[in-house]
């Protein structure tokens, strides 16, 4: 299945479960380096010198690998006539993304998603990033892959763990806006399939579409993530991006029924697909939460005077709000980490 859209002026296409040829000589390869280990025959056709192998880590998606990544395409001459690729899990399209839209003022770009995040979220609509020590995608462009592959069989060697942080953004994207993937979700029993997969990228990419710089109702893809990027930042990224986002619903959730923009039974309703799938894990919260600082809440880059918020008006219905009490955001996190959901 192959799916174009339009993103401001570039298209981005989207193409499900067919393998990219790799034969043209000016294409370098940003590949994470587990995902080569664990899929060495999908990158037969890849001469290994044109790979550069990543460690996909928070603290590597940072401004000191984008030097190091730079200075290699320089030493292999590459040029605006080639491609880079970025193979892998989100931190890794999000460097090469970054990368591939300032060198040389912006260069080809093909992305291969291998993790579930990656594919129904991180891979679509261009977004780049980098961390500011430990201040969560403070850097970034706009700039879309071309192409974006979509190859379900890398799934194959994902822990549960890790398949979990791709629902996370699924259902995420289900609560946003109405559709029958939350019902889809709760019939499917976390069992990944092309249908689902297709429905969220559709879902992500439209909305995209319509405001591709996050202008407007971009902004609605946040939500969860106001709270997930203080998670990260305080956990020093030892609590990863998809349980951050799933812990920043649950509390967009409960700010929202404290506001009374929504009853207790849509709260029950949101919070229905976490529970029965056991995806929210605190734990590790609870220690964190000790060390909170407040401050943090002024260095998210989705802060100025005030705090912005996504919050649910209603059952797949939400909004962004400016909020002034900053307090309660810790309010809210301190007391979602008292109930286990
Ligand atoms: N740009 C965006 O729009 C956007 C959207 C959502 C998330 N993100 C970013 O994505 C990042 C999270 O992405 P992620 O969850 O994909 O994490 P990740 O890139 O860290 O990958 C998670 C782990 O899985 C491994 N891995 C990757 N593919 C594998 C495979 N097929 N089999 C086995 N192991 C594999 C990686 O080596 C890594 O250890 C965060 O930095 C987040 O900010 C970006």
């Amino acid at each position: 299945m192959r799916k174009m859209y339009r993103l401001n002026h570039k298209s981005s296409e989207v193409i499900y479960g067919e393998i990219p040829k790799f034969s043209y000589s000016l294409n370098l390869y940003i590949v994470d380096k587990n995902v080569f280990e664990l899929h060495q025959t999908f990158f037969n056709e890849i001469n290994s010198n044109d790979i550069y192998f990543f460690d996909a880590s928070e603290g590597n998606k940072s401004f000191f690998e984008v030097q190091k990544i730079i200075e290699w395409l320089k030493n292999k001459n590459f040029n605006r006539s080639g491609t880079m690729w970025g193979i892998g899990g989100g931190i890794t399209l999000d460097i090469t993304g970054f990368v591939a839209s300032i060198f040389m003022r912006g260069c080809k770009l093909n992305f291969i998603p291998t993790t579930l995040l990656a594919m129904v979220d991180a891979a679509l609509g261009g977004k780049t990033a980098v961390n500011l020590s430990n201040i969560k995608n403070m850097i970034g462009t706009f700039y879309p892959a071309e192409k974006i592959y979509i190859e379900p069989n890398f799934l194959t060697t994902l822990s549960s763990t890790e398949l979990k942080e791709g629902w996370s953004e699924i259902i995420k994207i289900s609560l946003i806006q109405e559709s029958n993937l939350y019902e889809e979700i709760l019939q499917s029993n976390l069992k990944v399939s092309d249908d689902i997969i297709q429905k969220a990228i559709s879902l992500k990419m439209e909305i995209c579409e319509r405001d591709p710089e996050d202008r407007a109702e971009r902004n609605l893809l946040n939500l969860g993530h106001t709270f997930a990027h203080i998670i990260e930042s305080i956990s020093q990224f030892e609590i990863s991006h998809g349980n951050a986002v799933a812990i920043g619903i649950e509390s967009a959730a409960l700010l929202s029924l404290r506001s009374r923009w929504i009853s207790k039974e849509v709260f029950e309703k949101i919070m229905f697909p976490w529970r029965k799938f056991k995806l929210i894990r605190k734990k590790k919260l609870i220690n964190y939460m000790k060390n909170f600082d407040e401050n943090l809440i002024y260095k998210d880059k989705k802060m100025s005077q005030q705090i912005n918020l996504i919050l649910f008006n209603g059952f797949q219905s939400t909004f962004k709000t400016n909020f002034k009490k900053n307090h309660l955001i810790k309010e809210i996190l301190l007391d979602i980490t008292k109930n286990e959901v």
